[in-house]
């Protein structure tokens, strides 16, 4: 069969069917299962929303009480994987040391790692032991104390004392807990569809978690909130916004935050974290980064007509919050590991390999020249 045209970066190309994810990129619309994410940012959490893409419905109090108490229980930190994260190199990137963590933790509990073994069971240990690997990688650097697992703690509050080794206010651990609800999941997104071509090979949940992670990295895809925050940096005031954007854009640089394969208008969850972006800037009387964005914003939808993704507002939320830039985007992993999970598990349910085509347009039918007769 000859292939059709190439589709680069499989733009528009619809791979497979799921019932997890719905986005209308027109109208900037997003969906977990059904429900607006609008409506789960201002009034669910996080263990609710990981709820409802394991188990495609939302849980009953009971439920979810179950949920919380089995989480508490799997943020637990193998001692041997505490001792893996501390002989890498102190200088390894976050999410190097995240990859590595979790394909190692894979090695201590191999009930989950037999092929097309794995479970929501292993899908709710994943998600519960992130941030106690965020913690862990933290703390390392830090010389803080190691991290109690708190099940008195939801997984937004945690999450911010694992990485802090402090409690967090109500405001800043509700102002967590929506950018883990936003993050948690977007459809076939690069990282998630590396995870589902590793599960449709047969391969086990960690092992595409793992992919996942390192696909994640990229600054084109989960890096980007790091960058933004390097150009506020390079900014410096408003004033100078419209300089310095106007300068990259005429080197034809990627202004960070900004465009979308999908959304061709504001991608929801910018419009969300902008609001919380404002809201924490307010509690702690710093609007810096804030006014900065909203000046950035202006510049790069008048000479671009691009609008901001969900990378623009959530690194200075990050940020207010006291959260070192390099742990950004293991953050993003720590929420979107509850969708990737629960992608892994539809693929399990509704196998098939995962095997595209490529368009060859490279020499055919060559003679082979016995290496005496090379030049
Ligand atoms: C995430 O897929 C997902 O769902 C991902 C994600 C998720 O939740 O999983 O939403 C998370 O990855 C958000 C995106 C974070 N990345 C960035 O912010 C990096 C900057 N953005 C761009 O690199 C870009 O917009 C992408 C990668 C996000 C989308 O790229 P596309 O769809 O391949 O668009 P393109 O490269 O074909 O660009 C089309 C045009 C080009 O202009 P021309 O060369 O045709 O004149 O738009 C321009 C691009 O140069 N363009 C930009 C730009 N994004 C696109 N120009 C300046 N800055 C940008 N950010």
């Amino acid at each position: 069969m000859e292939p059709s045209d190439v589709q680069r970066g499989l733009e528009d190309v619809v791979a497979l069917e799921s019932r997890i994810c719905f986005i209308d990129g027109q109208q900037g619309r997003l969906l977990y299962r059904g429900y607006d994410i609008r409506e789960l940012a201002s009034r669910s959490t996080f263990e609710e929303v990981a709820y409802l893409l394991w188990y495609s419905r939302l849980p009953s109090a009971g439920q979810l009480a179950d949920l919380k108490r089995r989480m508490a229980e799997l943020r637990v930190l193998p001692d041997a994987l505490a001792r893996t994260i501390d002989s890498l190199p102190s200088a390894a990137l976050p999410m190097d040391v995240l990859r590595t963590a979790v394909s190692a933790l894979a090695l201590l509990e191999p009930e989950e790692t037999k092929p097309g073994a794995s479970s929501i069971g292993g899908a709710q240990r994943l998600t519960a032991v992130l941030p106690t690997i965020l913690g862990w990688i933290q703390r390392r650097r830090s010389g803080a104390r190691p991290v109690a697992a708190r099940p008195d703690l939801s997984q937004a509050a945690y999450t911010l004392y694992a990485l802090l080794d402090r409690e967090p206010s109500e405001l800043d651990a509700r102002a967590m807990d929506v950018a883990l609800i936003l993050h948690a999941d977007h459809e076939l997104n690069a990282s998630t569809f590396a995870a589902r071509v590793t599960a449709s090979t047969l391969s086990d949940l960690y092992s595409a978690i793992t992919s996942a992670i390192g696909t994640l990295k990229g600054p084109l895809h989960g890096g980007a909130n790091e960058r933004v925050m390097e150009l506020l940096a390079e900014i410096g005031t408003p004033d100078r916004a419209e300089e310095v954007v106007k300068a990259k854009l005429a080197r034809h640089e990627r202004i960070m935050g900004f465009g979308h394969r999908v959304y061709k208008v504001e991608d929801p969850r910018a419009t969300i974290l902008r609001e919380w972006s404002r809201k924490v800037g307010e509690e702690r009387g710093n609007l810096n980064d804030y006014a900065l964005l909203r000046k950035v914003e202006e510049v790069v939808h008048r000479e671009k007509g691009l609008y901001p993704n969900v990378d623009l507002y959530s690194g200075s939320v990050y940020s207010l919050l006291g959260i070192p830039h390099d742990l950004f985007t293991p953050l993003f992993a720590s929420s979107r590991v509850a969708g990737w999970t629960a992608h892994v598990l539809e693929e399990y349910d509704d196998l098939r390999l995962i095997r595209p085509m490529a368009k060859y347009v490279g020499a055919t039918d060559l003679t082979y020249v016995p290496i005496g007769g090379r030049t």
